[in-house]
């Protein structure tokens, strides 16, 4: 019998993961949490069954898949719901993600690889990143806690991701390059230099702003 499994955060996101969840018929999702709306409103043809705030008290064991994006309201949520050993988060790969040498790849808990990604060798992704539509992850990449890397952006070899790092969609970060904490790197971006904690960097080369 499939497992019910929840998703927190009910926007497009929320929306695109109850799609991807049609490729694992082991779950069967039963609704959402979402800390804009209120308990009992329907969304994408589901319920909604609260805040995040609800989930802190839940005293059953409970599945759920993270659909959030921004790195740091991800690692808030996480950090909040941190308590509460009933909660579990696993790591969902996509049947249409490739993993070039799949012994040599990490992946941590609730982390997401949605379809198209691909991954060469030697990669280590660690807790709840969420790996976007069709980015391409290169040769010993790190990726940190709460990374997230949007749709058709690529990662070069050796890249390193430390936590909370944000890579906007079709960015570019060539070989080597390291992207402090909580940083952001603007759609259509390219990095070409290292990339300082809390900074944004846009443009082609990418400067920082702000
Ligand atoms: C870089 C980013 C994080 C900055 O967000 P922000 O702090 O809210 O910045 P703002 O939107 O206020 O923009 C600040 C300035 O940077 C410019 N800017 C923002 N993003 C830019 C980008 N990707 N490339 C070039 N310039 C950019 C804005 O035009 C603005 O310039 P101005 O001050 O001259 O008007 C954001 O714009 C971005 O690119 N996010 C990625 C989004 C994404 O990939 N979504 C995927 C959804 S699936």
């Amino acid at each position: 019998m499939a497992k019910p499994i929840y998703i927190i955060g009910a926007g497009g996101l929320g929306s695109e993961m109850l799609a991807l969840l049609k490729s694992f018929p082991e779950y069967s999702v039963n609704g959402f949490y979402d800390d804009k709306l209120k308990k009992g409103d329907l969304v994408h043809g589901l319920i909604c069954l609260g805040s995040t705030d609800t989930l802190c008290t839940c005293t059953e064991p409970t599945i759920l898949l993270l659909a959030i994006g921004d790195p740091l309201t991800k690692r808030n949520v996480i950090q909040k719901l941190s308590g509460n050993s009933k909660l579990s988060f696993p790591t969902f790969i996509h049947p249409k993600a490739t993993i070039l040498n799949e012994d040599t790849c990490t992946f941590g808990k609730g982390t997401i690889v949605t379809a198209g990604v691909v991954l060469t060798t030697q990669i280590k992704i660690r807790d709840f990143v969420l790996l976007n539509l069709n980015s391409t992850i290169g040769h010993d990449v790190i990726i940190n806690d709460y990374c997230s890397v949007m749709p058709g952006a690529n990662l070069a070899g050796s890249v390193q991701l430390y936590n909370s790092v944000l890579v906007g969609s079709g960015a570019n970060v060539l070989n080597g390059i390291s992207v402090g904490e909580n940083a952001r790197i603007g759609s259509g971006a390219v990095v070409t230099k290292q990339v300082l904690p809390n900074q944004t960097v846009v443009g082609i080369p990418a400067k920082p702003i702000g």
